[in-house]
């Protein structure tokens, strides 16, 4: 069992005010295994730079304490945390050249020219920079001069690395590449590192754990499948892809299903997640992919609910359909473009299920 004692990075009852009134981030527990991906997902204002911060040493936490492979951070001066850091805006030094850029963390070191030199290839290289070594970062792209920054916060082998929103200024396709050659070089080297986003597709694809963060709190911190599959609560629910939401009250809970009353008047079937007693109100919330209109695949005492097609989107690889559905509009479906799969219509009548596990009842 991984806790605070055996991770390499722990975060332990930390709490974090800037003006001595108000936490941003507040009791934060998590623990780290070594080589670990782990990023950061939420909404601007969450405390994600916060957490990085205090972990680089250029923000002591209020309350807690925060560990660097069982030794507290407090008793490790900066230089010798061994952490490489990355940043939005890139931060090269506009004045020295890519190479002099890359030695720069090595002479703090003070290794010898030599090392440094052979360090310095290296690390461009497996950034696929080593043509550029002689050029000034103004004379690079801004991936170019991404890459570099990368290399540079790789160039002195750093156990752990800290992003903050690396690839926010790049575009997509650069964007894309980059996600997948930062986590093969983090998977190679061995690297640890926390990752920060609001991008949850980036969370999703690159990390080993992702830990959701709303109002200075981890909302949940769970792998990408389990996040998508399993959301704990209805922040989380809506925040990790599209998701449709409908509300009411629990008229009966038996083992692993419940009987939701809708404030239409419907009832359905959920799984039980996050409730705790008949009566309570709960939002219940079910993925567009998940939902089944088609008669003979719908499970056979499922309870269905009568939906009017309001919109039919055609979207090359699925169709994504928006109903009316228990009092709402925004009721969305998605399905897969297969031959066999029925183009809906515009004010068409149809019938939707799914399976009681596909539904969560969640906080209301
Ligand atoms: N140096 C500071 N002094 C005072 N308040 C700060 C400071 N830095 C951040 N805050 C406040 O702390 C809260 C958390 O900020 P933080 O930068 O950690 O959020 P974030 O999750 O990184 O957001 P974003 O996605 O916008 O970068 C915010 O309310 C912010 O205004
Ligand atoms: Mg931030």
């Amino acid at each position: 069992m991984l806790d605070a004692q055996n991770a390499f990075v722990a975060f332990d009852r930390v709490q974090k005010s800037y003006d001595g009134e108000n936490l941003v981030v507040k009791d934060l527990n998590l623990s780290m295994p070594k080589g670990e991906f782990l990023t950061m997902l939420g909404p601007s204002g969450s405390g994600k730079t916060t957490c990085l911060m205090m972990l680089a040493g250029f923000e002591t936490a209020t309350h807690g304490d925060i560990t660097l492979d069982g030794v507290s951070i407090n008793n490790i001066p900066p230089h010798k945390r061994g952490i490489g850091m990355v940043f939005q805006n890139y931060a090269l030094f506009p004045h020295m050249t890519v190479a002099e850029n890359l030695s720069f963390p090595l002479e703090v070191r003070k290794m010898g020219k030599s090392t440094r030199e052979e360090k310095v290839k290296r690390a461009l290289d497996m950034v696929q920079m080593g043509d550029f070594a002689g050029r000034r970062p103004a004379q690079l792209s801004g991936g170019q001069q991404q890459r570099i920054a990368l290399a540079r916060a790789l160039v002195f082998e750093p156990e752990l690395v800290l992003m903050d929103e690396p690839l926010g200024a790049l575009d997509k396709q650069l964007r894309e590449t980059l996600q997948f050659e930062i986590t093969n070089l983090a998977h190679e080297l061995g690297i640890t590192t926390v990752y920060v986003t609001h991008d949850q597709t980036e969370a999703l694809t690159m990390s080993d754990r992702v830990a959701v963060f709303d109002d200075g709190r981890i909302q949940q911190l769970a792998p990408p499948d389990e996040l998508y599959e399993k959301p704990q609560n209805s922040f989380v629910a809506q925040f990790i892809g599209e998701n449709n939401t409908l509300e009411g009250v629990i008229q009966e809970i038996k083992g692993d299903t419940c009987i939701v009353k809708l404030d239409s008047g419907d009832t359905i079937d959920a799984l039980p997640v996050n409730v705790a007693e008949v009566g309570e109100r709960t939002k219940v919330s079910i993925r567009p992919e998940r939902v089944e209109f088609n008669r003979d695949r719908l499970h056979a005492d499922a309870h269905t609910l009568k939906a009017e097609v309001l919109e039919f989107i055609y979207m090359g690889d699925i169709f994504r359909t928006r109903l009316r559905v228990a009092g709402t509009d925004e009721f969305v479906i998605k399905t897969r473009n297969a031959p066999d799969q029925a183009r809906l219509v515009p004010g068409e009548m149809i019938e939707i299920g799914w399976m009681p596990q596909d539904c969560r009842a969640l906080d209301a």
